[in-house]
C-alpha cells in the first residue's frame, strides 16, 4: 500500500474539483476560492461572536510543523481547528526528526498517514514544495521566505470589512518587498485592488511574483519614493524590515530603509488612508506606535481575521463549507 493509498483509506477527506490541492502561495487560489474563503470567514466570525457551534470538521486532525516562531499563525490555526471540531498537533523545530536528518519528504508522507492537513512554517519555500510533492493531504503554507498566503487572506478580509468592495481600492505597500508584500500583491491584484509598492532600491518584490500579480489583475506599480506613493491611497501597509532569518542583515537594512517608516508625516500625504501591519511590529522602526495605536490602524483586525480566514480555508479545502453558507 502506498502512503497515498494508506492516507486515503484512513483519515483523508475527499477533495472536490473546486478546492486547490495545496496552498503554498496565493497563486494556488483562484478568485473564486478567495471569494468563498472571505464569505465563509464572515459567517464564521459571526458564529464566534454569537457563540454558535460550527464544528464542520469533526475528528479532523492537522499537523503543524513550525521551523520559526509564531504567535498569530500558530494560535489562530490551533484555536480554529478546535472550533471546527478537530485537533491540531503542534511540532516545533526540536519536536521532530527533521533536525536530525530525517528528510522532509519522509516526514510529509508519514504525517499524511495520520492527519487531514499539514500546515508548515519554513525558512526555505522549497521545503514546502517537497512536502506537497510527498503529502497526500493538503499542505498549507504558514509562512516561508517567499510567501505568506494566509496573511494575505486576512488582509483582504480586513480591507473588505473596512471599505466594502475591494475592486475600487488602492493600497500602497511601504517597506520591504518581502514574503508578506509578495503574497499581498498577488492576492490584491486577483481581487482587483490597485497596488503601489514603495521599496528601497534592491528590495523590490520578486519580479516573477509581480508578473504573476499582473496576469491576475491590475499590475502592481513599483516605485522608490514613499511620500508620492501613498498619495490617494485608501490604505498604507508595512511589515518589519528584518524578517525572521535575516538578523545578520540588520545594520545594512536599517540604513537602506531610512525614510520608509510608516509614521504621521508619511500619512500626511494620505490623510484618509488606513494603516496596515501584519504584526509583529517593531515600534520605532518600520512603524510608529502612534500610527499603530491610532484609530486608522487595521492591524488588530488583520490579526483577528487570521482566525476566521484560516478556518474558512480549512473548511474549503475539506469541501465542508456547504452547511455554513446555507445556514
Ligand atoms: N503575522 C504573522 O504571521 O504573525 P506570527 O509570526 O505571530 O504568526
Ligand atoms: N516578513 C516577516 C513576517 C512575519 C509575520 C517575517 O518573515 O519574519
Amino acid at each position: 500500500m502506498t502512503t497515498k493509498d494508506h492516507a486515503m483509506t484512513s483519515t483523508t477527506r475527499p477533495q472536490t474539483d473546486d478546492a486547490p490541492q495545496h496552498v503554498l502561495t496565493v497563486d494556488d487560489l483562484s478568485e473564486d476560492d478567495i471569494e468563498v474563503v472571505l464569505d465563509v470567514a464572515r459567517v464564521l466570525e459571526r458564529a464566534v461572536d454569537e457563540g454558535e457551534p460550527h464544528a464542520v470538521l469533526p475528528e479532523s486532525t492537522m499537523a503543524m510543523l513550525f521551523e520559526k516562531p509564531s504567535t498569530r499563525t500558530r494560535v489562530s490555526f490551533e484555536t480554529g481547528m478546535t472550533h471546527l471540531g478537530g485537533h491540531a498537533v503542534f511540532l516545533g523545530p526540536n519536536d521532530t526528526h527533521l533536525d536530525r536528518g530525517e528528510p522532509v519528504s519522509d516526514t510529509a508522507r508519514v504525517l499524511s498517514s495520520y492527519n487531514d492537513f499539514v500546515v508548515a512554517r519554513v525558512f526555505d519555500h522549497g521545503a514546502l514544495e517537497t512536502m506537497a510533492e510527498h503529502a497526500s493531504v493538503p499542505v498549507i503554507n504558514a509562512l516561508s521566505d517567499a510567501a505568506h498566503p494566509c496573511q494575505a487572506l486576512a488582509d483582504l478580509l480586513s480591507l473588505r470589512q473596512a471599505f466594502g468592495d475591494l475592486d475600487d481600492l488602492s493600497v500602497t505597500w511601504v517597506g520591504d518587498g518581502n514574503n508578506v508584500a509578495t503574497s499581498f500583491a498577488v492576492a490584491a491584484a486577483t481581487m482587483g485592488v490597485d497596488v503601489t509598492m514603495a521599496t528601497p532600491e534592491g528590495y523590490e518584490p520578486a519580479a516573477d511574483a509581480l508578473d504573476r500579480a499582473a496576469e491576475r489583475g491590475p499590475a502592481p506599480t513599483v516605485v522608490h519614493d514613499p511620500a508620492s506613493a501613498v498619495e490617494g491611497a485608501d490604505a498604507v501597509y508595512t511589515d518589519v524590515w528584518i524578517s525572521m532569518g535575516e538578523e545578520d542583515e540588520r545594520e545594512e537594512k536599517l540604513a537602506a530603509f531610512e525614510g520608509f517608516q510608516l509614521n504621521a508625516d508619511l500619512l500626511d500625504h494620505a490623510p484618509d488612508a488606513a494603516a496596515m501591519h501584519c504584526l509583529p511590529a517593531h515600534r520605532g522602526e518600520e512603524i510608529t506606535g502612534e500610527v499603530l495605536e491610532s484609530d486608522r490602524s487595521l492591524a488588530w483586525q488583520q490579526a483577528e481575521n487570521r482566525l476566521h480566514v484560516q478556518k474558512a480555508l480549512l473548511a474549503h479545502l475539506a469541501d465542508a463549507t456547504g452547511s455554513l453558507l446555507d445556514g
